[in-house]
């Protein structure tokens, strides 16, 4: 044969026979057959070589050495193959590139929660929680809500049961986080200053800016000589922290019936004034009941929307989204 033709056939069936191997049995039969020192049919290659012309066999001889060279890494790269563990386990090949699980994201909401516990911590509050379910000594009496004030109505809250059993008393989904100021003064001696951020619970109509389910982060400090200037500065601060230096918030003087005296805090939302919150100074029937001496302490209290921030942030206009639960709105955050 001509050595050029016997070549390209030799590489071809080499070819063949290395990718057609699927054991090491096999894959050694090819190599003995293609590449055996003894008698394999490189021998045969080289014997042609020595009779081809002394002018052509620098060009024939290079082309035996590249036939050569390809056959044996090709060996080398199937031995590797087939060294490496079996693809397929159970029927699953394992060598396959996998499918890429999606990453959740945390809800904006609970990272907004997380940012604010992170800020308000830097100005040395330390949340704690309280619980959602409610007697009303923790969301009215102690509030200094008396027993008939309006805002006990039963269309206005969440009551679940007539009577807990622990309280013996009517319970509900608390409807403002101010709870937690009572449960935390009940267990602590003054001085105090705390956050706390949970949902809280509304019949409220549904629109763009009120969901019956929202949360809130209540703020507490009480030590000796708290002011009014002191719970203005946190509270501009707070927001400044949260929003940018170019925010502005406004007090408006207000009334809860747990401050004295009271004020609404609101933002600048582009032209709109928009509420974020309530606050004051502790009324001295709050203090009271709980067993702190208002002659000794004051504090000042706050509760704000966390939606509404984290609604001004990223210019969302329409709180139901954060409760749709559509993973396409809730991926951006
Ligand atoms: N609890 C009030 C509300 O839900 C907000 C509030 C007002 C909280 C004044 C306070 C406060 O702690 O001092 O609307």
């Amino acid at each position: 044969m001509e050595p050029n033709a016997a070549f390209d056939e030799y590489e071809r069936s080499a070819v063949a026979a290395i990718s057609a191997a699927a054991t090491a049995e096999q894959l050694e039969a090819a190599r003995v057959e293609f590449l055996g020192k003894k008698q394999g049919r490189l021998k045969d290659l080289q014997k042609l070589l020595g009779q081809v012309a002394a002018e052509e066999r620098r060009v024939i001889g290079q082309r035996f050495n590249e036939v050569k060279t390809k056959v044996e890494s090709l060996l080398s790269s199937r031995q590797k193959e087939l060294d490496r563990p079996k693809r397929v386990i159970a029927g699953i090949d394992i060598t396959l590139p996998g499918r890429t699980p999606k990453i959740g994201v945390l809800h904006p909401i609970t990272q907004t929660i997380e940012e604010f516990k992170d800020i308000m911590g830097r100005f040395g509050f330390t949340a704690v929680e309280g619980p959602e379910i409610e007697d009303e000594q923790h969301n009215f009496t102690a509030l200094n809500i008396p027993a008939e004030h309006p805002a006990r109505d039963p269309l206005d809250n969440f009551y679940i049961a007539a009577a807990g059993v622990s309280s013996g008393g009517p319970v509900l989904l608390r409807s403002q986080t101010s709870t937690v100021q009572i449960r935390t003064m009940e267990r602590t001696p003054p001085p105090i200053r705390i956050v706390s951020l949970g949902r809280v619970y509304r019949p409220d109509t549904q629109d763009d800016t009120h969901s019956c389910m929202f949360h809130q982060m209540e703020g507490l400090m009480v030590d000796r000589d708290v002011t009014m200037a002191q719970l203005k500065t946190v509270l501009a601060l707070f927001a400044k922290a949260y929003l940018g230096e170019d925010v502005k918030v406004r007090f408006r003087p207000s009334f809860f019936p747990f401050t004295e005296p009271s004020v609404e805090v609101d933002m600048l939302w582009g032209e709109t004034w928009i509420e974020v919150g309530g606050a004051g100074m502790v009324d001295p029937n709050v203090l009271r009941a709980v067993g702190y001496d208002p002659e000794a302490v004051t504090g000042f209290a706050f509760g704000l929307g966390v939606e509404r921030f984290c609604m001004r942030r990223h210019e969302v206009r329409n709180i139901r989204l954060f409760y749709e639960n559509d993973a396409r709105f809730l991926r951006q955050f």
